[in-house]
C-alpha cells in the first residue's frame, strides 16, 4: 500500500472504530464481535506506530471508550479508568515482558499476578468512611454515568465495609454463600480503622453463565424473547432507568483495582502490590476471584494463563482472556501508559468464540429419516482459526423464535467441539428489506409436500423414494462405524443415485466396474491421485470386503432410528440373524440392554415396511447376510439351554410374553407351573403362590436383570 492508500485506510479505520465504540459503549448495542473490533484496533495501532505524525487527537487510540449516554448524571472519575493492551498468544505476552523489562529491569524481580479477564462491565465504586456512596460506569474513562441506584441492587456489592466477618456458621446460616467466585472471605476480621476515609475501587459486573442460562430458560418457558449473551444482558441491566428491573437480573461482581485512596490518619497504608491488594479487598468483604495466582517469573505466569485458555468453560462467568499484571504497583505506576493502556499489565486474550457475519441464506437439508433441517449459509468468517461458511440453525421453531431472517447480520458462535450455530440476529442492523423466513412447504430434493407431526418440532419429507434421503442412507450405510466401504464418497453416491444404478443400499453389491467408472466425475478424476480404473478397483475391493462385516455392523448400517453402534452390538448378541431380529416383538426387543420402548417400536416399525423388506431380500440374495455366533435361536442351543423357567408377577416395563420369548430365544424352556423340574422362577413385582412353592421346593428365584445377565 502506498502512503496515500494507507492514509485512506487509516481514516476509514478511525471511522469504523468510532462507530463500533459508540454502539458498544454508549448505546449498549454492539454490532460487531470483540474479535473483529480488536482486529481493527490492532491494524490502527500498527499504522500509528509506523506514522506517529499522522496520529490526531480524535484517534480511538487516544481514549478508552466513547462519551457517556445522556440518561444518567455524569460522574468524573477521581483517576482515569484505564483499559488494557491486548496480547494474542504467549509470544505477544513475552514481547510485552521484554518491552517493559527494557524500560526498567526491576520488572525482573517484581513478580506477576494473573487474573481472569471477566467479560462484563467495568464499574467504579466509591466508599466514604466505609459506606458505599456512589457507583459509576466507566464511560470514556474520564467521565462515567452515575448508576448508584442500580449498583445498589447488586448484592455482591457491599454497602458498608468492612463486611462483618468471622461469624460462625450458626449465625451465618447458609445464606448468601453464592458460588465460589462471589463468596466473601469471612475468616479474618478487619477493624474499621483499616478502611481509608475515601476508597474508590474498580470491578467487573457480570451475569454468571449458569444464571444467564436459567434466565433464558425462564423467558423461553414464558414464551418471551431470550437474550443473546451474558455481557449484553448485564450491560442492558445496568443501564435501566428503573432500578427494580436491574434488581431482577442476576448481576454479580468481582473487584480487582483500587482507583483512589485518601486517608487522613497514618494507617492503614495503601497496598502497594497487586496480590496484597486482592487480599486486602477480599478481607474488606469485596468479592475477589479465586482464580488469581502470583508468580515470580513471567514464564510461570504465561504457563498458568495458557492452562485457563483450555479450561475457560470451568469458569462460572464468561472470560475473554486473562490479565497479567506486574505485582509491584509502585513500579507499574511509574512505568506509565501508552494512550490509555497502562504498561504494567497486559490482557492475554483467548481465541474468539463469537463473531458477526451476514446470513446469506437458509438451506434445507434432508436427513436419513426425511427430517428437514435448516442450515445457515454465511458470508465466510474466521472464528478461532477456522473459516466458517455454514452454521446450524437447530430447527424451524428456533428460526421463528429468534426471528432470524435471510440477509440479517447474525451472531455466530463456535466453541470447543460444538458445531457453529447462529445465536441470533443483530436487530439494530436490519435494513428493513429482510423478510421473515417460512419453513419449506415441500421437500427441496423431491418436491413432495413437507409434513409436520403433532407435538414434534421437525418437518419431514415422508416420501420413501426421496433421492436426498437415499443419499443420506447410503452415506450412513457405507460409513466407518457401519459397513465401512472406503472410497464410496458422496459425489459418487449422488451420481449412482441420479443415474438410477443405486435405488437402495443393497444395489451397492451389484455394482460393476463400468458403473463406477461412469460415476467417477471429471473432478474426482483430477483430484484423486489414482487413475479412474484404480479408483473403481479399490472401491470394488472395499465393497467385497464389507460383505464380511459382522451382523452388528449391518444392523448399524440399516439406520434404524435410535439404533447406534452400541445397541446394534447388543441386538446382535441376542439375535443371531436379521431374520430373527425382524421377527422379534417389541416386548422381546425390550429385554435387550439399552433398548427401551421407543427404540423397540422403531425396530418393529422398520422391519414392517415393505420397502425395507425388499432391501433385506436383495441383501440376502447378494450374500450380505452375516450371522452372529454369540447366541442361538429358539431351536438351537443357547445360554439357557437345558433350563426350565416359570415367569410370574409383573416385570416392570416388560410383558410376560416378552420374557418368555427371550428365554426361548436363548434356548430355555418356559412352563406354567413350578415343579421340582423348574430351574428358575423369574419373579416380578407381585408375590404369588408360586413364590411360596418355589421356596418350598428350593427353586432359585431371579429377577429380570439376573435373567439378562445369564445371557450376556
Ligand atoms: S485491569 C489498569 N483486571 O478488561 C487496570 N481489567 O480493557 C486496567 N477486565 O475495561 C484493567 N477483568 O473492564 C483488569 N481482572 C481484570 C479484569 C479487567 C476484566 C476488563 C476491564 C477493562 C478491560 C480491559
Amino acid at each position: 500500500m502506498d502512503d496515500k492508500a494507507l492514509q485512506h485506510r487509516y481514516k476509514d479505520l478511525k471511522q469504523q472504530i468510532h462507530f463500533h465504540n459508540h454502539r458498544y459503549h454508549v448505546l449498549d448495542a454492539p454490532v460487531t464481535s470483540d474479535a473483529e473490533y480488536d482486529k481493527l484496533v490492532v491494524e490502527l495501532r500498527q499504522i500509528e506506530t509506523g506514522h506517529p505524525d499522522w496520529v490526531t487527537p480524535d484517534s480511538p487510540s487516544q481514549r478508552a471508550g466513547a462519551g457517556p449516554s445522556e440518561k444518567f448524571e455524569k460522574v468524573r472519575h477521581p483517576r482515569p479508568i484505564l483499559s488494557l493492551a491486548n496480547a494474542f498468544g504467549a509470544e505477544d505476552a513475552r514481547a510485552w515482558y521484554e518491552r517493559v523489562r527494557k524500560l526498567d529491569d526491576r520488572v525482573e524481580k517484581a513478580g506477576f499476578v494473573v487474573e481472569p479477564k471477566i467479560d462484563g462491565l467495568s464499574v467504579v465504586l466509591h466508599y466514604r468512611d466505609g459506606v458505599f456512596v456512589e457507583g459509576a460506569s466507566r464511560g470514556d474513562g474520564e467521565v462515567g454515568e452515575d448508576i448508584t441506584a442500580n449498583l445498589r441492587t447488586v448484592r455482591a456489592i457491599p454497602l458498608k465495609i468492612p463486611v462483618i466477618q468471622g461469624l460462625g456458621d450458626k449465625e451465618l446460616g447458609n445464606r448468601g454463600q453464592g458460588n465460589q467466585e462471589s463468596r466473601t472471605v469471612r475468616s479474618s476480621k478487619i477493624p474499621d480503622s483499616l478502611v481509608p476515609d475515601y476508597l474508590v475501587v474498580r470491578g467487573e459486573v457480570f451475569i454468571p453463565v449458569k444464571d444467564f442460562d436459567k434466565l433464558n430458560k425462564r423467558l423461553e418457558e414464558n414464551g418471551e424473547k431470550t437474550y443473546l449473551n451474558p455481557r449484553n444482558t448485564a450491560a442492558g441491566s445496568l443501564r435501566q432507568l428503573d432500578p427494580a428491573i436491574t434488581a431482577s437480573r442476576p448481576l454479580t461482581l468481582l473487584v480487582y483495582q483500587i482507583v483512589y485512596w485518601e486517608n487522613n490518619s497514618q494507617s492503614p497504608p495503601e497496598p502497594r502490590a497487586q496480590w496484597e491488594l486482592l487480599e486486602y479487598l477480599r478481607a474488606l468483604g469485596f468479592p475477589v476471584t479465586d482464580v488469581a495466582r502470583r508468580f515470580d517469573d513471567i514464564e510461570s505466569a504465561i504457563a498458568y494463563t495458557v492452562t485457563w485458555d483450555k479450561r475457560r468453560d470451568e469458569l462460572p462467568y464468561e472470560a475473554d482472556g486473562m490479565v497479567i499484571k506486574i505485582d509491584d504497583l509502585n513500579l507499574a505506576t511509574e512505568m506509565g501508559f501508552v494512550g490509555k493502556d497502562p504498561r504494567g499489565a497486559i490482557a492475554f486474550k483467548f481465541p474468539a468464540r463469537e463473531v458477526t457475519t451476514k446470513l446469506l441464506g437458509i438451506e434445507v437439508e434432508v436427513g436419513r429419516t426425511g427430517v428437514l433441517t435448516p442450515k445457515a449459509v454465511l458470508e465466510p468468517v474466521e472464528i478461532n482459526g477456522v473459516i466458517v461458511k455454514n452454521a446450524t440453525l437447530h430447527n424451524f421453531d428456533y428460526i421463528a423464535e429468534k426471528d432470524i431472517r435471510p440477509g440479517d447480520r447474525v451472531l455466530v458462535k463456535r466453541a470447543g467441539e460444538v458445531i457453529p450455530y447462529v445465536i441470533g440476529p443483530v436487530m439494530d442492523l436490519r435494513s428493513g428489506a429482510e423478510n421473515p423466513y417460512a419453513p419449506p412447504s415441500a421437500c427441496p430434493a423431491c418436491g413432495q409436500p413437507a409434513e409436520h407431526f403433532e407435538g414434534e418440532v421437525a418437518w419431514y419429507c415422508v416420501n420413501a423414494a426421496c433421492p436426498a434421503q437415499l443419499v443420506r442412507n447410503v452415506e450412513h450405510f457405507v460409513s466407518r462405524g457401519a459397513m465401512d466401504i472406503t472410497g464410496l464418497g458422496i459425489k459418487i453416491v449422488e451420481k449412482l443415485i441420479e443415474t438410477g444404478l443405486v435405488k437402495d443400499v443393497a444395489d451397492i453389491y451389484t455394482l460393476k466396474q463400468e458403473d463406477i467408472l461412469a460415476a467417477v466425475t471429471k473432478k474426482d478424476r483430477k483430484t484423486e491421485a489414482a487413475p479412474p480404473g484404480k479408483i473403481a478397483d479399490n472401491l470394488l475391493t472395499a465393497i467385497e470386503k464389507s460383505r464380511r462385516q459382522p451382523l452388528s455392523r449391518l444392523i448399524t448400517a440399516l439406520g434404524i432410528h435410535g439404533v447406534g453402534e452400541v445397541s446394534a452390538a447388543d441386538l446382535s448378541r441376542h439375535f443371531p440373524s436379521l431374520d430373527l431380529l425382524a421377527a422379534a416383538s417389541g416386548d422381546l426387543l425390550q429385554m435387550v440392554d439399552g433398548v427401551g420402548p421407543n427404540i423397540a417400536e422403531a425396530i418393529v416399525d422398520w422391519f414392517s415396511r415393505e420397502r425395507n423388506h425388499n432391501v433385506l431380500e436383495k441383501l440376502k440374495a447378494a450374500g450380505v447376510w452375516p450371522q452372529s455366533s454369540a447366541v442361538n435361536g429358539p431351536s438351537s442351543t443357547g445360554a439357557l439351554t437345558g433350563l426350565t423357567f416359570v415367569v410370574t408377577g409383573t416385570l416392570a416395563g416388560f410383558s410376560r410374553e416378552g420374557v418368555k420369548e427371550f428365554i426361548e430365544s436363548h434356548g430355555g424352556k418356559v412352563t406354567d407351573s413350578v415343579s421340582k423340574n423348574t430351574s428358575f422362577l423369574v419373579f416380578g413385582e407381585a408375590p404369588e403362590s408360586k413364590v411360596k412353592k418355589s421356596q418350598k421346593l428350593g427353586v432359585k428365584i431371579i429377577g429380570k436383570e439376573e435373567l439378562r445377565q445369564m445371557c450376556v
